[in-house]
């Protein structure tokens, strides 16, 4: 029989780089911590982009009962980013990469006494992807490790961290069958499989057909069956398995077992405040109430491959699943064995989940990289590989704003999928459905997506007249009012993922007020407040519980005679009450608005089927300066008031295409974007190279793309007066 003893207690850790005899030899003064662990749980999340990239140790003594046995393995299921493993001081395997499982065979290297010592590294390098990003990448061995003893015929252990059982159901919706190929691998003469009651003994391959077939349809009905293959020897494996059709449509999006199921959710990262990525399974299960709660049907689990557990939670709650490898911003050229290594793991180990929808093979590849024959070459190998793999699933990829629609890049991947933020980083809402418009008419047949949009909100910054950039709650919620709308009226994206449900850690970033954290997330980072756009998607797709949400709760001190009080809700009318008076009812869907006059302090209350939501807010005389995150741009809307500018002349409310036309002031203008694009690197280039956000660019207002590349008051001030001094 199979026995799986976790070793997750008694380690002993070295945050320091030292030969494997000096590790072993130190252990004792280690650190004693327990499994999940990561040595950037706090400095990976503080800001500063210095957290620790190096290699560490972690020590272990295994006991003569965890080592009993015929056949000893060791399994790791996420040492992050590069692992040695060594058994008594001798090297056993090398591990490249942080996000899959791997195994390697202990048993002729057992003594009477053993110890084992894990070096694991999060150095960059040019070969182990990922190397640039927007997330922290932690160290440490951050998911279960655990030691497998089976039998001398066992099922296999070690490839690629196989299973050993492969199932691949196929349905016909027509006859309500559903046709399962059972596939396992071992080294024994024959294998009893199990199916649905029926059991086949076989060489190494089953097949067995269910009647009248109880589908895996999503959040209504995410029903599993259970394949169970076992040998003479008593090593047994089993896997859960999903009978669902899925089907992307280049005009009507995504199908679930015939019918139209437009994915509409949202991505996660798998890391939480103070924890790093060393989450624990409740964590998991916390983060999945959260997603029900929000009503998702969709996830995309970004940018690499998740924990079992969060695929196993994603199966039973029938959230339909983009997964995806760490090939992402920036192309390396001697990192193409690595993403084919990280890819042919996560289809390995990932294969039998039904949940999953499609492979991601990069995320924003080109936001650093040309698109030159070597990455083009590197993408249709991976996407030949996933083709070999696994004839069930489509591939994607990701692209950044900047990759033109006509690339030959995006001839590769089956389904195409944009990461778009204007309204955020630059340019304004509408030119998110301009961009869906524009390639949908020029590629009717090709399926796209809309893989990332977000806006970053801090809790603490609200204003009455919310504006890009300015990191309010109620500017994220307006910019989230506007994609809900533009996503409703193109059924043809096939899915759409908000990045990212939660804040997650971005060591780098030191912006809205937070250190190291991306704060797109509708969740705050620590899970304990949800923002005012977590409510609108929850209004719009969860349908099964009715609520209301009084926006703008923490936006207590108004410095204004009259304010906007708006509702989010599931339900079809909402009642608005001040101090306990009924002051309007309105019909409508998702977003509900009212006025009202502001005299003092007032108890607001919005109410609708029987639920209600509260909240206190009041007139003040001042603005309060604490809603304010960056005070000098909060002034800089009425620098320019209109009557101070000579409209004869040109100024920086004048569009970049307008003033660029002027012999005398595009030069000038000209030379302001160089020197921006000089500061911005890499990503300067591809939006210089690509005419399509030229001519976006060039609809934008000087003020606004300054403000945008975060050019200081006195720069825009003496730009400004300069160009006042240009005759149009
Ligand atoms: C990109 C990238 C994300 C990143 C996001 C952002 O689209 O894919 O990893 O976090 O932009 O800038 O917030």
């Amino acid at each position: 029989m199979r026995k799986i003893t976790n070793i997750n207690a008694g380690w002993r850790f070295l945050k320091a780089a030292m030969p494997p005899a000096t590790a072993i030899h130190f252990a004792p003064q280690g650190e004693a911590v327990s499994l999940p662990h990561t040595w950037n749980a706090v400095d990976g999340q503080d800001g500063g982009n210095d957290y620790h990239r190096g290699f560490c140790w972690y020590v272990r003594e295994l006991t003569a009962e965890e080592t009993r046995g015929e056949r000893l393995f060791l399994e790791v299921n996420g040492a992050a980013h590069t692992c040695h493993v060594y058994l008594n001081g001798e090297l056993l395997t090398k591990h490249e990469g942080g996000y899959s499982a791997f195994r390697v065979e202990l048993t002729e290297h057992l003594r009477g006494k053993n110890v084992l010592s894990l070096c694991v590294s999060n150095e960059d390098n040019d070969s182990v992807y990922p190397q640039k990003a927007d997330f922290t990448f932690y160290g440490g061995l951050y998911r279960d490790v655990n030691l497998i003893s089976v039998p001398a015929e066992h099922f296999e252990l070690l490839k690629d961290g196989t299973p050993g059982i492969k199932v691949t159901p196929v349905v016909d919706l027509e006859k309500k069958t559903a046709t399962v190929r059972v596939e396992t691998w071992h080294n024994a003469e024959s294998v009893d499989i199990t199916v649905n009651g029926e059991t086949k003994t076989v060489e190494r391959t089953a097949e067995f057909v269910i009647e009248n077939v109880h589908l895996w349809d999503g959040l209504d009905d995410p029903f599993l069956y259970t394949a169970t293959a076992k040998l003479p020897s008593g090593d047994e494996v089993s896997t859960r398995f999903g009978c669902r059709v899925f089907a992307c449509d280049p005009e009507k999006g995504f199908f679930l077992n015939g019918r139209s199921y437009p994915l509409r959710g949202v991505s996660r990262h798998q890391d939480l405040k103070g924890k790093g990525n060393a989450l624990s399974y409740e964590d998991h299960k916390a983060d999945m109430a959260i997603i029900r709660e929000l009503g998702a049907n969709t996830l995309r689990l970004a940018h690499y491959q998740h924990a079992q557990e969060f695929y196993d939670l994603c199966d039973e709650n029938g959230l339909v699943v983009w997964a995806e490898i760490p090939y992402i911003t920036m192309h390396m050229p001697n990192g193409r064995q690595n993403t084919l290594d990280q890819m042919r793991e996560l289809i390995t180990q990932c294969y039998n989940h039904p949940c999953i929808a499609v492979w991601g093979l990069s995320n924003e590849i080109t936001a650093a990289s040309a698109v030159n024959e070597d990455l083009l070459e590197n993408h249709r190998a991976l996407n030949e590989l996933c083709h070999r793999m696994d004839k069930t699933r489509p591939t994607t990829m990701a692209d950044v704003f900047m990759l033109e629609i006509d690339s030959p890049i995006l001839e590769i991947p089956d389904i195409n999928s944009y990461n778009l933020y204007f309204g955020w980083y630059l340019g304004e809402l509408e030119q998110t459905d301009e961009f869906f418009d524009e390639y949908h008419a020029k590629y009717p047949n090709r399926v796209i997506g809309f893989s990332e949009y977000g806006a970053d909100a801090n809790p603490a910054f609200h204003s009455s007249r919310p504006e890009k950039g300015d990191y309010t709650e109620e500017y994220q919620a307006l910019y989230h009012e506007h994609m809900l709308q533009m996503i409703e009226a193109r059924p043809y994206l096939w899915a759409t993922h908000v990045w990212n449900l939660f804040d997650f850690a971005a060591d780098g970033r030191d912006e809205g007020g937070k250190h190291g954290e991306n704060q797109k997330g509708l969740v705050t980072f620590d899970r304990s407040l949800r923002k005012d756009a977590f409510w609108l998607y929850k209004a719009a797709w969860n349908r099964t519980e009715p609520f209301v949400h009084l926006c703008g709760k923490r936006y207590e001190n108004r410095a204004e005679d009259e304010t906007e009080i708006k509702v989010y809700s599931n339900c079809g009318e909402v009642t608005l009450c001040v101090d306990g008076t009924p002051v309007g009812t309105v019909k409508g869907k998702t977003v509900f608005r009212f006025r009202i006059p502001l005299l003092g302090e007032h108890l607001i209350r919005a109410e609708a089927d029987g639920c209600g939501d509260t909240m206190v807010i009041r007139r003040v005389s001042e603005p309060d300066e604490s809603y304010i995150f960056n005070k000098a741009a909060a002034n800089v809307t009425n620098w320019f008031d209109a009557d101070e500018l000579d409209p004869a002349c040109f100024s920086v409310s004048d569009t970049l295409g307008e003033i660029r036309q002027h012999p005398q002031a595009g030069p000038i203008v000209e030379a302001m974007m160089a020197k921006g694009a000089s500061e911005r690197g890499d990503v300067a280039d591809a939006v210089k190279d690509n005419p399509a956000l030229q001519r976006m660019m060039g609809r934008m207002t000087m003020l606004s793309l300054l403000k945008q590349g975060g050019a200081d008051e006195e720069s825009i001030k003496q730009l400004n007066r300069v160009l006042q001094g240009i005759r149009k």
